[in-house]
């Protein structure tokens, strides 16, 4: 009888603690179960050890109950390659049904190695699923060599590039909002819309990740995917249907039209260092990486152009928050002309996180002292109101176990969008340090 199995590479690591696990023991409660949890990694665990170190990263979560969960993972501990991998043998049968998440940087190398192994181990078939995280590359060449490499040993359904903002519960909504209500599709274009904020704030540092951030910096690590993906699902023409393969064409449009505001080059790109960064584990004493970055940029197609997208990001920042803000034009005509400050923009805000709601601002009552409409805000916020709100790890790992890949990246999104990045990347070497701001 096949069984189900779930392998992380990189079993040790941040993310598999703080992310993967977790997500797997909601599941697993939930009745959504695979027969067996492999973690493979280099550290040299002994199952007990290992069976230690999850048990706590699922207590730091809150997660309660979880030896059921727990008596079925095992862990191996080797090098990433044909004679490491070859450990995996006696876990996996050929006809299982199998999936590999890469909880590792997509390294070209290292992931060449995996498969490699895979390969030679017979441990790869027809029904087999991998994950990559992002960012996928760090450029187009190196996205595109990924992408040919995997391809020689999976077909496109089988591969599954995550980038975890998808799925999130109110990102997953966005597209219900936008086109389940008959009142934003009409507006949705440069002649109502003023501008477009993606804002991807973290009060949050690197934390344990230098080696990884300094090599990345905050373009590649979060403009590059999480905030362009935002930016697609705001900015995308509805597709015929919901299905994977017509919402990735749309967002690809997307892409397809992306560049800097009015092509203005550098005075459309800004960056910084968070002061102290440098004395941080793993980063160099003069490391130019930056920590935040300020993009504007626009959609060169006759629904968007001349629309200044924002697009932020940045680490040891005040606010911690994630939010989408479309900020409408002021009313073409409107009875008190004379007072050109007596109206505030309308804007439409979500709040992805921490706070989950969306809130509009409208102008009600006319205050005939001030001489001004009296701003109010209709807010709704998701996390009093939903049943379930689920982590975004969750809701992806379930998309994988169903196979449904719309919340997973196609290759030809992720290579459009190092297409607008590279360049902006360039400009940014080129000037790094004119343009890093200490803060
Ligand atoms: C990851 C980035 O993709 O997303 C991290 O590599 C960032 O730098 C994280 O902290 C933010 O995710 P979330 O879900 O906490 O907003």
């Amino acid at each position: 009888m096949p069984s189900k199995k779930f392998i992380i590479f990189g079993a040790s690591g941040d993310l598999a603690k703080k992310r993967l696990y977790p997500a797997l023991f909601e599941l697993f409660i939930k009745d959504i179960k695979f027969d067996e949890y492999v973690g493979y990694g280099r550290s040299r665990f002994n199952q007990k050890q290992f069976g230690e170190l999850a048990k706590n990263a699922l207590a730091q979560k809150g997660c309660v109950g979880q030896e059921d969960f727990l008596a079925r993972f095992k862990y191996f501990s080797g090098g990433y390659d044909k004679e490491g991998i070859k450990n995996l043998k006696s876990e996996l049968a050929p006809e299982d049904k199998i999936i590999f998440y890469l909880s590792i940087p997509t390294s070209y190398e290292l992931v060449n190695d995996i498969l490699t192994g895979l390969d030679v181990n017979n441990l790869i078939n027809k029904k087999t699923q991998i994950v990559l995280e992002k960012p996928f590359g760090s450029d187009f060449v190196s996205a595109n060599k990924l992408n040919r490499l995997l391809l020689q040993y999976f077909n496109e359904r089988q591969i599954y590039r995550i980038d975890h903002y998808l799925a999130k519960d109110l990102v997953r909504d966005l597209l219900t909002l936008r086109f389940g209500n008959s009142i934003f599709e009409p507006l949705w274009n440069n002649k109502y819309i003023e501008g477009i904020a993606i804002k991807i704030e973290e009060a949050v540092c690197i934390e344990n990740r230098g080696e990884f951030y300094d090599q990345t910096g905050a373009v590649r690590d979060i403009l590059q995917n999480h905030a362009l993906q935002l930016l697609a699902l705001t900015a995308m023409d509805q597709p015929k249907e919901l299905s994977a393969e017509l919402i990735r064409q749309e967002k690809q449009k997307i892409f397809k039209k992306l560049r800097l505001f009015k092509k203005r080059g550098i005075e459309n790109i800004k960056i910084g260092q968070y002061c102290g960064y440098c004395d941080k584990e793993h980063i160099k004493k003069d490391s130019l990486t930056e920590t935040f970055a300020e993009l504007t940029a626009e959609i060169n197609s006759p629904r968007w152009k001349g629309v200044p997208i924002t697009l932020l990001t940045g680490k040891k920042l005040k606010e911690q928050s994630t939010d989408i803000i479309v900020k409408f034009r002021f009313p073409q005509s409107h009875p008190w002309k004379k007072q050109t400050d007596c109206l505030q923009n309308n804007e439409l805000c979500f709040n992805i996180q921490p706070k989950n709601h969306i809130e509009l601002k409208l102008n009600f009552g006319f205050d005939a002292q001030k001489k001004c409409a009296t701003p109010i805000n209709l807010k709704f916020g998701f996390q009093d109101n939903r049943f379930m709100f689920k982590d975004a790890y969750e809701n992806a790992l379930n998309d994988l176990q169903k196979e449904d890949q719309s919340i997973f990246l196609s290759s030809e999104e992720i290579l459009l969008s190092w297409k607008f990045i590279d360049p902006i990347i360039n400009l940014m070497d080129k000037n790094r340090t004119k343009l890093l701001k200490i803060y």
